[in-house]
C-alpha cells in the first residue's frame, strides 16, 4: 500500500527546491534579454514583475547610471542621468499587472550597453537584464560618375560599414579603388566613400559593383555605360531589371528629369519631353521619337528597390551613317519622296479622270470615294515620312562629329588626337572601344591576373 502522505512531503520538497533553484537563478543571473533598436527612434525595454504592493523601479544603465526611477505611485527623476532627460517612459497604466517596460525615445549611440531593471515590492525583489545594441542601417547609397572615376557615398550608419568595389564579369586586372570611414563626433554615427578609378574608360557590357554593408544591413549600387550610335529620328534605349522596383528614373544630362515612375504612382513624363517620348516598356526600356541632335547626349535610367540601385547611363549621339555625306544623302532621299509623292499623285489623277469620278475627291461628298480616300492616306504619310527625312537631316547636319566618351566625359576627337592628354593604358582601352568581348580582350593584354 502507497503512503499518500508520503507522496505529498516528496512532492512538497521538489516544489520547494525547484523554487530556491528559480529564486537563486533569478538573483544571480536574472533575466536577460537582447534588443537591437534603431537610431533615432523608439525601443522598449522589456521588464517585468510579481505583482505587489508599494512598487519601487529602478532602471540602470550599468555600472551605475540612472535612467529611471518610480516609487510612491510616481516617477521620481532627480536623480535621472541628463542624457536621458525627456527620453524614459515607463507605462503606469501596466505597473499593476506587473510590467516594468521602459520606453527609451529618440534613441543614440551612447545608449548602447547592458541596462538593469531593479523591482522592489512588499512581496520581494526582482532583477532583469537588457542588452541594448543601436544599429543606424545603411539606407541609400549615394553614386556618381565623376569624369574617369565612380563616386560612392552613403551616410548615417552604426555600426561601422565597409565599402567594396568589384566588377561582374570580375576583370582579371585590379582597378584602383579607395574607401574612407569617417565618424561624426556628436552623433558617432559613421559616414563611409569610396571612389573607383576606371583607368580610363568603362568596358562595354561590364557592370561596376559598389557595396556598402554594416552589421545586419547593406545596399547595393551597381553602374553600366552603353553608347549607342544612332542615324534614325526613333529609337528605344534599355534600362537594366531590379526585382521589386520601387522607382525608376530616367535623366537626360545628369538633372533634366525625363520621366519617373515609382511604387503607386503611374508614370510622370516631364512636359518638355512628351514630343520625344514615346512610351516606356514594362522592362523600363525608354522609346524615344522625333530626336533631332539637341536629343543628343547621356540618357540615365536609375532603377531601385530597397536593398539595390543599378544605374545605366546611355551616351545617345546621332551620327552618320552613309559614308559621312548626310547631307547628300539626306537630300537624295527627300527629293525620291517628293518623286514618288509626285508620281502616285499623277497616277491617282488619271485613275480618277479615267473613272470620271471627279466629284468625289471631295471626302465628305462621297462615301464611296476609297482611291481618294487612299491617296490622301499615301500623301499624308509621304508628308509625314518627308518630315522624319528633314529630321534626320537637321540633326546629321548639326551633330558634331567625332565625339566619343570616356568614363562619363564627353571628349572631341581633337583633343583624343592630342596624345599627351592620354596615358598608352587608355589609348589601348580606347581602341577597345568596339571590341566585342572585353573580358576576353583584357586577358589577351594583361595576361593572367596576378
Ligand atoms: C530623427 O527623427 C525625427 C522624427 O522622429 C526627424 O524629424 C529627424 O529628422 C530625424 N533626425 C535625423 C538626423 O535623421
Ligand atoms: C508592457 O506594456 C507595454 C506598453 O503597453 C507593452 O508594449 C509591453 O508588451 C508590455 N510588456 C509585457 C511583458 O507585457
Ligand atoms: C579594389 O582594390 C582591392 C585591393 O585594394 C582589390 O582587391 C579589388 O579587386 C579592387 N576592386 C576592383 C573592382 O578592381
Ligand atoms: C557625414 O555626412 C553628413 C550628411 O551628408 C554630413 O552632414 C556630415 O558632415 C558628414 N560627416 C563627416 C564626419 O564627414
Ligand atoms: C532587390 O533586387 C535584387 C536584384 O534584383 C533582389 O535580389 C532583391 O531581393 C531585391 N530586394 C528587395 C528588398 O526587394
Ligand atoms: C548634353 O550633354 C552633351 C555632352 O556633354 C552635350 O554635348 C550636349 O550639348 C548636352 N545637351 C543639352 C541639351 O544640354
Ligand atoms: C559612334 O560614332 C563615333 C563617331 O562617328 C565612332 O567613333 C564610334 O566608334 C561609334 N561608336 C559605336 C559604339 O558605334
Amino acid at each position: 500500500m502507497s503512503n499518500p502522505k508520503r507522496m505529498m512531503t516528496m512532492k512538497t520538497r521538489t516544489a520547494a527546491v525547484t523554487v530556491m533553484v528559480a529564486l537563486l537563478w533569478d538573483l544571480v543571473i536574472g533575466d536577460v534579454s537582447d534588443v537591437l533598436c534603431r537610431w533615432n527612434t523608439s525601443c522598449l525595454l522589456e521588464g517585468k514583475f510579481s505583482i505587489g504592493d508599494d512598487v519601487v523601479i529602478h532602471w540602470i544603465q550599468l555600472p551605475q547610471i540612472s535612467v529611471h526611477s518610480f516609487y510612491h505611485e510616481a516617477d521620481r527623476l532627480q536623480t535621472q542621468d541628463k542624457r536621458f532627460k525627456g527620453r524614459t517612459l515607463l507605462f503606469k497604466e501596466n505597473i499593476g499587472k506587473g510590467n516594468a517596460s521602459l520606453l527609451l525615445k529618440d534613441v543614440v549611440v551612447g545608449d548602447e550597453g547592458r541596462y538593469k531593471c531593479y523591482v522592489g515590492t512588499l512581496m520581494g525583489t526582482s532583477e532583469s537584464f537588457v542588452n541594448l545594441h543601436v544599429e543606424a542601417p545603411v539606407t541609400r547609397i549615394h553614386f556618381h560618375c565623376d569624369g574617369r572615376q565612380l563616386i560612392c557615398s552613403s551616410d548615417r550608419i552604426f555600426p561601422a560599414p565597409e565599402l567594396r568595389w568589384s566588377t561582374e564579369p570580375a576583370l582579371p586586372h585590379a582597378l584602383i579603388n579607395t574607401s574612407e570611414v569617417r565618424q561624426e563626433t556628436q552623433t558617432e554615427l559613421y559616414n563611409i566613400s569610396g571612389s573607383l578609378d576606371l583607368a580610363g574608360d568603362a568596358l562595354p557590357g561590364v557592370e561596376y559593383v559598389c557595396d556598402v554593408s554594416s552589421s545586419s544591413s547593406g545596399n547595393r549600387v551597381t553602374w553600366k555605360k552603353t553608347i549607342v550610335n544612332i542615324s534614325n529620328v526613333e529609337t528605344s534605349i534599355e534600362c537594366a531589371s531590379v526585382s521589386d522596383q520601387t522607382s525608376l528614373v530616367w535623366t537626360f544630362n545628369s538633372t533634366d528629369i525625363i520621366a519617373s515612375k515609382r511604387a503607386g504612382h503611374k508614370l510622370d513624363i516631364a512636359e518638355h519631353w512628351k514630343k520625344h517620348v514615346k512610351g516606356l516598356s514594362e522592362a523600363g526600356s525608354l522609346d524615344l521619337r522625333a530626336l533631332t541632335d539637341r536629343q543628343s547626349g547621356t540618357y540615365t535610367c536609375t532603377l531601385s528597390n530597397a536593398t539595390r540601385t543599378r544605374v545605366h547611363d546611355v551616351f545617345l549621339s546621332l551620327t552618320a551613317t552613309e559614308h559621312g555625306k548626310p547631307k547628300v544623302a539626306g537630300v537624295v532621299i527627300v527629293v525620291i519622296v517628293l518623286l514618288v509623292v509626285g508620281a502616285v499623285a499623277v497616277a491617282v489623277a488619271i485613275y480618277l479622270l479615267k473613272n470620271k469620278n471627279f466629284a468625289s475627291l471631295s471626302l465628305s461628298e462621297n462615301k464611296e470615294g476609297n482611291e481618294a480616300e487612299a491617296s490622301n492616306q499615301l500623301s499624308s504619310l509621304s508628308a509625314q515620312k518627308r518630315n522624319e527625312e528633314r529630321v534626320i537631316e537637321q540633326g546629321l547636319l548639326q551633330t558634331p562629329a567625332g565625339e566619343t566618351w570616356i568614363g562619363c566625359q564627353s571628349v572631341s576627337a581633337m583633343s583624343l588626337k592630342n596624345k599627351q592628354a592620354f596615358t598608352p593604358d587608355v589609348r589601348l582601352r580606347l581602341d577597345a572601344e568596339l571590341e566585342s568581348n572585353p573580358v576576353d580582350f583584357w586577358r589577351e593584354k594583361w595576361g593572367p591576373s596576378s
